[in-house]
């Protein structure tokens, strides 16, 4: 299940990928904003992060007006790889070599037909490549169990 959520400056782009979900029969969930009005993108992020945390869903999507406040929050939780990705190679890197779990997307940045093409790279790549690829995400991983409190 990929679990989705945007805040106000991404709400269009998320009707345009939860459309797209729905017609390629993809699980999801989506997680909020509904409405126009102005409201803070991390509200948002968490609720998409805990849903990987407990493993409701198996990846995200946040938009918001250039995906960066969404990413930003996101990467403070545990275990999130989040990546902003503003093109379909980025989006096919980050899965391979830093099995991103979060695609965030910028709808002031992107325009929907290419971050269509930029969710069906993340969302159809394949297993992330081990490796030196995997020590790399290691390290990651130990410096947030040492260094992140919570
Ligand atoms: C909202 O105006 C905007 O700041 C937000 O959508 C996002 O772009 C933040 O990174």
């Amino acid at each position: 299940m990929i679990a989705i959520a945007c805040d106000h400056g991404g709400l269009n782009l998320k009707k345009t990928v939860v459309d797209y979900l729905k017609s390629a029969g993809i699980p999801y969930k989506d997680f909020g904003t509904d409405g126009e009005a102005s409201c803070d993108y991390s509200d948002y992020a968490y609720r998409v992060t805990a849903s990987i945390q407990n493993r409701e869903a198996e990846s995200g999507i946040l938009i918001c007006g250039t995906g960066i406040g969404m990413s930003m929050a996101a990467n403070k939780a545990r275990g999130i790889r989040a990546a902003v990705c503003c093109d379909v190679f980025s989006a096919k890197m980050t899965r391979a070599h830093n099995d991103a779990n979060i695609l965030c997307l910028g709808e002031r940045v992107t325009g929907p037909g290419h971050a269509l093409e930029i969710v069906k790279a993340f969302l159809g790549a394949g297993e992330a490549e081990g490796g030196r690829h995997a020590a790399r995400r290691d390290k990651i991983s130990a410096y947030e169990k040492e260094h992140i409190k919570g």
